[in-house]
């Protein structure tokens, strides 16, 4: 569906449905109090390079800790998991470690990466088919906080999930427990899952790893203005915000926010949002577990928790679940 909306001060732009959807979120998100904006849109073709590009960063800990979690302990994962499953990975990203994974997985069946970053699930996933031709990959472009559909070819087939980097924690408590339970829906009695979360840590580690030294992590916070700017008609100085990642103890999570450098006025679209100089949107928040508090979360949203692997200096852990 393709409607135009009329945006009198700005450059007509005919918006698809999912960037009406964007419309409606930015429009909330920036007409509450604390304003805030979901951080499932920081990821475009752009957005995505820039978290890739995050993932190498020196002061970034999680990708390479979990992947040395996965080289490590990854034939112990693959023994739980059943023969022929279809293995369906949530935000799946790069792939990189479902790569490190497969292998110690020769007995899979399917690969489904599910990730609503369309352009760069379908490049990622060619690419895999490329060096993995007797992998079957179907990749599906939806957002998981949804319901969406698994291919049908998938049908009869043993699922399991896989939910790396610790995106689980980026929704709050409630929301990633309401999550956990519907890809129990979603992959069946049965099914096993391997997910990934950050660990508590001090306040120093985390500020560094989300404010790094080389400004790639600002870049990605300010490529969701970009983002409004482009395909919301919206009139963001980036000059004017300043990227800003604190660490809350009391929340247990680091918040990244824009801050906006002075008072300004913003359109977007139609709209105009006033902000006052040092207001902020808060784009996302990345919660930080203990394995016990993220076992009990886990439970609550109804699977049995299994085992949990750490790395030596307890930075980051991945916990296998079943659904009994
Ligand atoms: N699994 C990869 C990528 C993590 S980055 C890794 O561990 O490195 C988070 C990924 O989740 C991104 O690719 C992003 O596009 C995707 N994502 C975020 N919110 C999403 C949502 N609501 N639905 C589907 N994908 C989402
Ligand atoms: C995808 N997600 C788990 C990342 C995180 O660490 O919360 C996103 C990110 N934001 C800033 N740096 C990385």
């Amino acid at each position: 569906m393709t409607v135009k909306p009329t945006f009198p001060d700005a450059t007509p732009v005919a918006l698809e449905t999912a960037e009406l959807a964007f419309l409606a979120d930015v429009r909330d998100g920036l007409s509450r109090p604390q304003k805030a904006l979901s951080p499932k849109y920081f990821y475009d073709a752009a957005g995505s390079a820039l978290f890739e590009a995050i993932t190498r960063l020196p002061e970034y800990y999680p990708t390479r800790t979990e992947i040395g979690i996965l080289d490590r302990s990854g034939p112990e994962m693959a023994a739980l998991l059943p023969a022929k499953a279809a293995l369906v990975e949530f935000g799946s990203g790069s792939t990189a470690k479902l790569r490190r994974l497969l292998r110690h997985l020769d007995k899979l069946a399917a690969y489904v990466p599910v990730d609503v970053s369309g352009e760069f699930l379908r490049a990622q996933a060619e690419t895999l088919s490329g060096d993995f031709p007797h992998l079957r990959v179907e990749p599906v472009v939806a957002d998981f906080t949804r319901d969406f559909d698994l291919p049908e070819t998938l049908s009869g087939m043993p699922r399991a999930g896989f939910f790396p980097g610790s995106t689980i924690g980026n929704f709050e408590p409630a929301e990633a427990e309401d999550l956990l339970r519907r890809f129990g829906r979603i992959l069946g009695v049965g099914a096993h899952m391997i997910v990934g979360v950050d660990l508590v840590k001090d306040a120093a580690t985390l500020e560094n790893a989300y404010d790094d030294a080389q400004g790639v992590t600002a870049a990605f916070n300010l490529n969701l203005l970009t983002r409004i700017n482009r395909e919301l008609a919206g009139r963001f100085d980036l000059d004017s915000f300043a990227h800003r990642a604190v660490f809350n103890a009391d929340a247990s999570r680091i918040e990244m926010h824009l801050v906006a450098r002075d008072a300004q006025a913003v359109r977007v679209g139609s709209d105009t949002f006033a902000f006052e100089a040092g207001e902020t949107i808060h784009t996302e928040s990345s919660y930080k577990y203990t394995v016990e508090t993220f076992r009990a979360l886990a439970e609550r949203a109804g699977w049995t928790w299994l085992q949990v692997w750490t790395d030596p200096e307890g930075l980051f852990s991945v916990h296998a679940l079943r659904q009994d």
